[in-house]
């Protein structure tokens, strides 16, 4: 038996265990109940109107979030594959796996539910996207289970955030309120996986400090290899939809302290190295956010200076 192998077995109670946390604290909801269904109409083929950019009455930011975050949620094939070949099928892992994967679904449901009906972004240019992303698909490379519910607990997190946020830009009530919906969601998640890796560190904590160093320096979003990825992460951070103030501030550190990641005394070289460059890592990334920042602002007080109104509709941050 593989060290994973074991480890994946010592914590399958901390599973079990978790799994009914998160069945008795997940509210059912529908994603029909979070789509404004009276504004929809029938599209060319039908003897409608086919979409056209005046119909959409989302920003370019709005759009930019609101794909980027549903082409990420559309390639869950691909991520259950991911956590479906590393946690198993057995047990409670196995369970958790086929709950998580029914819950991910209903967010790429109400999401594309909501932009069709609403008209808020081109249908034929997101299904070509989704078609494209979904062929080329997510490989997280050759993480060890360790690795991945490491990695996935910052995730959840971040799509928590991201999805908040992109509701906050939508300036649509209905919007927001679908996408508060979906980040409760995401909390419940990284809350399932957070507590995984709690149990890992007391049991393997070098290994698990080992895993985490590596999962926050590498860590990169799942969407990361869609079309037109960098320009809209360039949109979104602008926005502080998400940036590396929030993923530093807002995913990153708050995981760290909840696991007395700097705090812990029951950590032998493998850890106490990896803890160091953990530490070295988030000293350069805390600097590099309040470049980011500094340089956002300056670049918002040019652009209300110049608008007349001095509005800058577009800031989730
Ligand atoms: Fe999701
Ligand atoms: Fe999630």
């Amino acid at each position: 038996m593989s060290t994973t192998d074991h480890l994946l077995e010592a914590l399958e109670p901390v599973v079990a265990e978790n799994l009914d946390r998160h069945l008795g604290l997940a509210q059912e909801w529908h994603p029909h109940d979070y789509v404004p269904w009276s504004e929809g109409r029938d599209f060319a083929s039908m003897g409608g109107e086919d979409w056209s950019p005046e119909q959409s009455r989302l920003s370019e930011t709005a759009k930019a979030a609101m794909i980027t975050n549903l082409l990420t949620e559309d390639n869950l094939p691909s991520y259950h594959r991911e956590i479906a070949t590393r946690f198993g099928r057995d047990g409670a892992w196995g369970t958790w796996v086929g709950r998580w994967t029914a819950e991910e679904n209903r967010h790429g449901i109400a999401m594309r539910d909501y932009l069709v009906v609403t008209r808020g972004v081109d249908p034929v240019e997101l299904e070509r996207a989704r078609m494209d992303y979904m062929t080329s698909g997510y490989d997280s490379g050759d993480k060890t289970a360790l690795e991945a519910v490491t990695y996935v607990s910052f995730q959840e997190l971040a799509t928590r955030v991201s999805h908040r946020n992109t509701g906050k830009v939508t300036h649509d009530p209905v919007a927001d309120r679908m996408l508060a919906r979906i980040s409760k969601d995401e909390n419940l998640h990284m809350v399932f996986y957070r507590n995984i890796v709690s149990a890992a560190l007391e049991i393997a904590p070098d290994e698990t400090m080992r895993a985490i160093a590596d999962e926050v320096v590498g860590f990169e979003m799942p969407g990361a290899t869609m079309a037109g990825f960098r320009r809209n992460s360039m949109i979104i951070a602008k926005a502080g939809i998400y940036d590396l103030r929030l993923h530093h501030d807002d995913v990153i550190m708050p995981i760290l302290r909840h696991w007395n990641a700097f705090e812990r005394t029951d950590l032998g070289a493998v850890g106490e190295q990896a803890r160091d460059e953990l530490a070295t890592f988030l000293e350069g990334l805390d600097s590099q956010a309040s470049r980011f920042v500094e340089r956002r602002a300056e670049q918002r007080a040019r652009t209300a200076a110049r608008s007349e109104t001095g509005e800058t509709p577009d800031i989730a941050s």
